[in-house]
């Protein structure tokens, strides 16, 4: 099958799967959440090197108090249920987003597991939190113009350069952009670096998306005929 390196997913659609239930929607994100240690190994079975999985925009504030203090308990939860496994696993845990505005629970158990994890050489498990592609970007041209200033930077950037200043500077290019739940959009994620990914947006909820799911986008994507503008 066609080398998927780097494979993304927007985990849409936890809060309608719950009220489909009859559940709160946060029902839908503590499932969503144990299904992350599902699909990461999974998706390391299947070859798959960096992980980068959508867990919170800079938009999601705008929800209620209770579900954004709901979310933002979860990462505590999932490293408490799964990083014994995700380290026996030999995965790195990463993380992208500005951890800065996060409650300090949040943000020290996020980092705690990165630096746990960090000489790990398995599956990097990219953890998006707080993530904007928007505001990845200002920050980043902003930290260029600082540079500049301070004399550390010269005008004039180029691709491969500015790329150093993202949050994702360490990773390859998204080679498969997955959103479950059916809606067809972005969302803010990762815009400069899925300019050459291949999508496919699904019907099936977060909560939905099992290693049979996963491995159905994996058979469509290797059916791909990636171009990146030239001709074959
Ligand atoms: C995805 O599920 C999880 C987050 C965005 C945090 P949603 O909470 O967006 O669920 P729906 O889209 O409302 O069903
Ligand atoms: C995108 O889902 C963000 C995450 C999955 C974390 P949303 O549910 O927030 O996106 P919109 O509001 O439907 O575009
Ligand atoms: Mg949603």
């Amino acid at each position: 099958m066609k080398e998927c390196k780097h494979l993304a997913i927007i985990m849409d659609g936890n809060g309608r799967w719950a009220k489909a239930k009859g559940l709160p929607r946060t029902a839908g994100h503590k499932v969503g959440a144990d299904n992350v240690r599902t699909i990461a190994i999974a998706a390391d079975a299947e070859g798959v090197r960096y992980l980068t999985l959508y867990a919170f925009s800079t938009e999601n504030w705008k929800r209620s108090q209770d579900e954004v203090s709901y979310l933002m308990k979860l990462p505590a939860y999932l490293f408490r249920m799964y990083m014994k496994e995700f380290l026996q696993r030999n995965m790195r845990i990463r993380l992208i987003g500005d951890l800065r505005p996060l409650p300090d629970a949040t943000r020290k158990v996020l980092l705690e597991a990165a630096e746990e994890s960090e000489k790990n050489t398995g599956l990097s498990l990219i953890i998006a939190i707080n993530y904007g592609s928007h505001d990845e970007i200002l920050r980043a041209v902003n930290h260029y113009a600082e540079d500049i200033r301070a004399g550390r930077a010269e005008p004039g950037i180029d691709e491969a350069g500015f790329e150093q200043y993202l949050d994702t500077r360490d990773f390859p290019p998204v080679d498969l952009l997955i959103r479950t739940s059916g809606e067809e959009r972005i969302s803010n994620f990762l815009l400069w670096q899925i300019a050459y990914a291949e999508m496919e947006f699904i019907p099936e909820s977060w909560p939905e998306f099992t290693p049979e799911v996963l491995h159905r986008c994996l058979e469509e994507y290797s059916k791909r005929d990636r171009r990146f503008g030239g001709v074959h």
